[in-house]
């Protein structure tokens, strides 16, 4: 299948995208692609003219296959003993609901709406209820800040933003809807105002009473949806229109809105879910991953629901009330397919086996990894702990941008390496570069490109497609560059070593090193930052900040809890810096640019690596940087 794959992709995915409805087929063309800068502008298409709809996919094509009556979703809520469970015709019942309420307050096809939602079965409700009418949504993860959501709500100018009044995450309750508020304040003041805030009322949290209202812009979910009929036509919409955006960290501090389209993902999303987890349809399938994460889009809800599987979604926390929480779930519902990031199974690992032990987990049959570098060493335990060293683990390498796995395991086809994604998906063809942008063949290192588009690739940068151009297709012309380091070995097999650019993936979240030291530099306090990443046991890597005070202000712990205070205010907790490192100076060049290699250095305390440092303007400033490490 990958020979044909990459011989005639234009064969091959046809005839996968043929399994699904299509209002009208496709043009001659099955894709069209520049990839190449030097050839003129990027561009991707696939299925164009193909008349679609995900949405119509994903429930009503499943139901008319005879699988109404199927479990599509087990919601399992942050305290144990609160569940619920839907259908794909109950599904498909309240997506329509919620697509006419959005029709009728006057959103169509090609508008925004931004979703600021837990993990509640209303997320993956309202993501449906959008592609059924045409309308791009843009999840923004619920654990933003109120500046970073109304970044986001002033770039994509919202008709709708849909989010509740409080959720429960562990023993602490996060108010959403005050974030929201705030946000709307601050895009308001900017000219950009949205009509309607539409609010669950997430009982289980807070009683809607206590929530905060501005009358004729909020209006509560439970007082207007069931309301609306239980059916609601379908919007064809072309192949390469619109589905989402959804924002995501780069080398600059603005936060990129990367643009997926409706006919290549959803063939590509579909795919990938059924090869690489060998998906069958008697699994239950469990993915840890918050739908304010690509994950979250392509594999709980787009990718699965195509399958017509059956999905767990969680609102909790995975430490709570205990650590056993996950096997717990997994036990209650018999999950089959279980899918989480390295940071997590590095926190179970460190509580000890007993907390695995203690429950069956016999229905497991195939494990995942996402987000980052899975380390040997919590592969072994995933393997040999949770899945009892029988369950194949699928370490899927893959990003917002490429919408869908590029390289992982088909379980059970090849031999597994612990820490190795394997080969490329059907489709894929990765290619490892020099400095130069020269391809490198057999055993390897260097910068890990794709060399043509596959359906599920991103299509642009909303309202950039410049930045999408220079971010993605100049740095080595002819390739797609994807940001991270990786080698081959003799056995062909990839091994991903970490992102080569200003981006610090922590706990499998991608943070620009920017955007923190943007939010640093906005204490009045602080006159520079400097970010990096740090290796870090749990999260894989930490965020490490430099900073150099104002002139005359002494560095203080109540300074350095502020410090921390602005990047979780500015952008969310997730992001908030595990060392604040005093800097009285930095170490520049002559020219004024920061070193971060020897920043890097230092933040790992590997002293005697740090190399030449006579090139400094100052270079005095690296004593004075290891005087204060501890400081
Ligand atoms: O560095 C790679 C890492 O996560 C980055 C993509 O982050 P994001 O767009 O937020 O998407 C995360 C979920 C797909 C990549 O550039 N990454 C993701 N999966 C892996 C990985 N690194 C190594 N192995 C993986 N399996």
């Amino acid at each position: 299948m990958y020979q044909r794959s990459v011989h005639d992709p234009s064969g091959f995915w046809s005839d996968i995208a043929s399994e699904f409805y299509w209002r009208e087929k496709w043009g001659q063309q099955v894709y069209h692609e520049n990839f190449d800068v030097r050839k003129g502008k990027i561009k991707i298409e696939w299925f164009k003219g193909g008349m679609t709809n995900i949405c119509y996919n994903c429930l009503d094509r499943n139901i008319e296959s005879g699988k109404g009556d199927k479990t599509a979703i087990y919601w399992e809520g942050n305290e144990p003993g609160l569940d619920s469970s839907m259908t794909y015709n109950q599904l498909l019942a309240r997506v329509c609901q919620l697509a006419n309420y959005l029709k009728d307050v006057g959103v169509h096809k090609g508008d925004a709406v931004v979703i600021y939602l837990p993990m509640l079965m209303e997320l993956p409700i309202a993501m449906l209820a959008c592609a059924r009418i045409g309308a791009i949504h843009s999840v923004v993860f619920a654990g933003f800040s109120a500046e970073s959501l109304a970044q986001r709500i002033i770039d994509c100018r919202p008709k709708v933003v849909i989010t509740c009044n409080a959720v429960r995450r562990g023993s602490k309750i996060i108010y959403l809807k005050e974030i929201v508020d705030s946000a709307l304040l601050e895009s308001a003041q900017k000219g950009i105002v949205t009509d309607v805030c539409l609010t669950y009322e997430n009982d289980s949290a807070m009683k809607k009473e206590m929530t905060k209202w501005t009358k004729g812009r909020d209006i509560w979910w439970q007082d207007v949806i069931l309301k609306y009929p239980v059916t609601c036509d379908v919007e064809w919409v072309d192949a390469e229109d619109p589905l989402f955006l959804l924002y995501t960290s780069g080398s600059t501090g603005k936060p990129k809105g990367v643009l997926h389209t409706t006919g290549g993902y959803m063939v590509y999303t579909a795919t990938t879910f059924k090869y690489a987890f060998d998906y069958k349809p008697t699994d239950i399938y469990w993915c840890t991953a918050d739908c304010g994460w690509i994950t979250g889009h392509s594999y709980v809800t787009y990718g699965p629901l195509l399958n017509g599987a059956t999905v767990v979604v969680f609102e909790g926390a995975p430490n709570y009330p205990d650590v056993g929480r996950c096997w717990d779930i997994v036990d209650k519902y018999k999950v089959s397919i279980f899918y989480t990031a390295p940071t997590l199974v590095r926190s179970l690992m460190r509580e000890g086996d007993e907390h695995v032990s203690r429950y069956s987990r016999k229905s497991l049959r195939v494990l995942g990894s996402v987000g980052e570098p899975i380390n040997p060493s919590a592969w072994r335990w995933f393997f040999n702990v949770i899945g009892d060293a029988r369950c194949p683990i699928s370490d899927t390498w893959w990003q917002t941008e490429t919408g869908g796995f590029m390289i992982t395991p088909l379980p059970g086809a090849w031999p597994q390496k612990p820490g190795s994604a394997t080969f490329p998906f059907f489709g894929v063809q990765p290619v490892i570069v020099d400095e130069k942008g020269v391809e490198i063949e057999g055993e390897c290192s260097g910068y890990l490109c794709v060399k043509s588009s596959w359906p599920g690739a991103f299509r642009t940068l909303h309202g950039d497609h410049e930045r999408y151009e220079t971010t993605y297709f100049s740095a080595f012309p002819g390739y797609y560059f994807s940001g991270d380091g990786c080698s081959r070995d003799k056995d062909g097999y990839y091994w991903l070593t970490g992102r080569v650019d200003d981006v610090i993936n922590v706990s499998g979240h991608r943070i620009g090193t920017a955007e923190v030291e943007s939010a640093l530099v906005s204490h009045p306090q602080c006159a520079e930052a400097a970010v990096v990443g740090v290796e870090h046991e749990v999260k894989g890597q930490g965020i490490y900040a430099f900073v150099t005070l104002v002139e005359g202000v002494p560095y203080s712990d109540d300074l350095r809890k502020s410090l921390v205070m602005v990047v979780r205010n500015q952008i969310g907790a997730f992001a908030a810096p595990d060392k604040i490192h005093w800097a009285p100076g930095l170490p520049k060049t002559r020219s004024g640019k920061i070193m971060r290699r020897i920043l890097r250095k230092i933040a790992s305390r590997q002293l005697d690596e740090l190399g030449d440092t006579s090139t400094l303007a100052d270079p005095t400033v690296v004593d004075q940087l290891i005087a204060l490490a501890d400081c």
